[in-house]
C-alpha cells in the first residue's frame, strides 16, 4: 500500500453552531479515483475545500503528500497548491479574462524565470501554452472560443472552461466538484471520458463529486456516500451493491432511482433534488403520470411537496437545453469566506 497522496484524519467543519463535517477520514491513494456522493447540502464541497487546503478545519488534519496543510507556510502552501486542479462548482473563472487567458492562466504561473519577458524562450513558452489551449478547448468540445468572456458563456460552457483550466497543468491532485451540473447526456459523458483520460494515474488522484452516479460507476474505483457531514458508506460498487441500506442503495441501484418510485419516493426524491439546478413546474396532475422540469435557477426548496408530487412518477422530461442556461449553484455560501482565499488567490499559488 503506497502512502496517501491526500489523507483527512478526524475532520470535522462548523458554520456558526452548525456542523457540516462531523469525523470525516479519507485517505486516496495514488492512482485512485475516488466519487463522492451525497444529497444536496451534506457537505460534499466544504469536504473537497478542506480537502484542498482551502478553508481550515476546526477538528482534524489534513495531509497532502505527507504535508499537514496547517503546518505549512505561504510558500510551502503555494508548492503544495502547484500539484491541485481544481473545478470549483461555481467555476471561479476570472471575468477580466478571456477563455484563453483563464485556461492558460496555471501555465502563465509556472513559467521559470528566463520563460518570462521578451525574450526567445518567452515566445516559446507562449506558443506552447496557446498550443495546449487549444487542444484543451478542442477536447471539451470547445475549439476556438479562446477570445471569449466568461459572460458570454452558457453555464455549460463556463464549466467546460473550468474543467480546463483545471486540468491544463497535469497537477497530481485533481479535484473535481459537479463537473457536469447543467451538462446535457452526451457531453457530460464526454466530460466523464475525459476525466478519466486525464486522471493522474502513475503519480496522483482524482475525487470527483457528482450527482452523476451512473457516469461515476465505470470510473470511480471507490465511493464515499455523505450524509449531514459524515461519511454513510464507503467502499467499491460490489460493496455498494451488497449493502443493505436504504439510503445506499438509492443511490447507486439505478432501478431504485429510475423506477418503483412507490415504494421509494425518497429514491426519487433524492434524484431530482440532486440535480439541483432543475425545480419542479407544473406538477399539479394528481396522481402524477409525469412530471415536466424545467431549469430555472430556483432551488429545491419544496422538499417534501417534491417528495410528494413525485410519488407514483414513471417518467420525467426535462425543458428546455440545460447547456444554454445557466446552472444553479447550490444553496450554499460558495463566496469565499473569511478563512478561504479568494478565486483569483486560489488559482495564482
Ligand atoms: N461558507 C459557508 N458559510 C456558512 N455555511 C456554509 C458555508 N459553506 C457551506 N455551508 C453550509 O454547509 C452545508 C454543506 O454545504 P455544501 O458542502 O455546499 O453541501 P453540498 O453537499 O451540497 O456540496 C450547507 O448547509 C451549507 O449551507
Ligand atoms: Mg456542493
Amino acid at each position: 500500500m503506497t502512502a496517501p497522496i491526500l489523507a483527512a484524519q478526524g475532520l470535522s467543519k462548523c458554520f456558526g453552531s452548525r456542523k457540516v463535517i462531523d469525523g470525516v477520514e479519507l485517505n486516496a491513494s495514488r492512482g485512485e479515483i475516488v466519487g463522492i456522493v451525497g444529497p444536496g447540502g451534506a457537505g460534499k464541497t466544504v469536504l473537497l475545500k478542506l480537502l484542498a487546503g482551502l478553508i481550515t478545519p476546526d477538528e482534524g488534519t489534513v495531509h497532502a503528500f505527507g504535508n499537514d496543510f496547517a503546518g505549512l507556510d505561504a510558500d510551502q502552501r503555494a508548492a503544495v497548491w502547484e500539484r491541485f486542479g481544481v473545478l470549483f462548482q461555481n467555476y471561479a473563472l476570472f471575468d477580466f479574462m478571456t477563455v484563453g487567458e483563464n485556461i492558460g492562466f496555471p501555465l502563465e504561473q509556472r513559467r521559470r524565470g528566463d520563460e518570462v519577458g521578451k525574450g526567445a524562450a518567452a515566445a516559446a513558452r507562449s506558443a506552447e501554452i496557446a498550443s495546449r489551449v487549444a487542444v484543451r478547448l478542442r477536447e471539451v468540445d470547445l475549439p476556438g472560443t479562446q477570445h471569449l468572456y466568461p459572460n458570454e458563456l452558457s453555464g455549460g460552457m463556463k464549466k467546460r472552461v473550468a474543467l480546463a483550466r483545471a486540468t491544463i497543468a497535469d497537477a497530481d491532485v485533481l479535484l473535481y466538484d459537479d463537473p457536469t451540473a447543467g451538462l446535457d447526456p452526451v457531453t457530460s459523458s464526454k466530460i466523464f471520458a475525459l476525466i478519466e483520460r486525464l486522471h493522474p494515474v502513475r503519480t496522483g488522484i482524482t475525487v470527483v463529486v457528482s450527482h452523476d452516479i451512473d457516469r461515476m460507476l465505470p470510473v470511480c474505483q471507490r465511493f464515499i456516500l455523505l450524509d449531514k457531514g459524515r461519511i454513510r458508506f464507503e467502499g467499491d460498487r460490489a460493496a455498494a451493491d451488497r449493502s443493505t441500506d436504504k439510503m445506499v442503495r438509492t443511490f447507486f441501484d439505478s432501478s431504485a432511482r429510475l423506477s418503483g418510485s412507490d415504494k421509494t419516493p425518497i429514491g426519487v426524491h433524492r434524484q431530482f433534488s440532486s440535480i439541483e439546478l432543475l425545480s419542479l413546474k407544473g406538477g399539479r396532475c394528481s396522481p402524477p403520470s409525469s412530471l415536466e422540469y424545467a431549469p430555472s435557477g430556483a432551488q429545491s426548496k419544496q422538499g417534501g411537496g417534491l417528495r410528494r408530487k413525485l410519488r407514483g412518477v414513471r417518467s420525467i422530461s426535462i425543458l428546455s437545453d440545460p447547456l444554454s442556461e445557466p446552472t444553479a449553484d447550490e444553496p450554499t455560501a460558495d463566496e469565499p469566506t473569511a478563512d478561504e482565499p479568494t478565486a483569483a488567490s486560489r488559482v495564482s499559488r
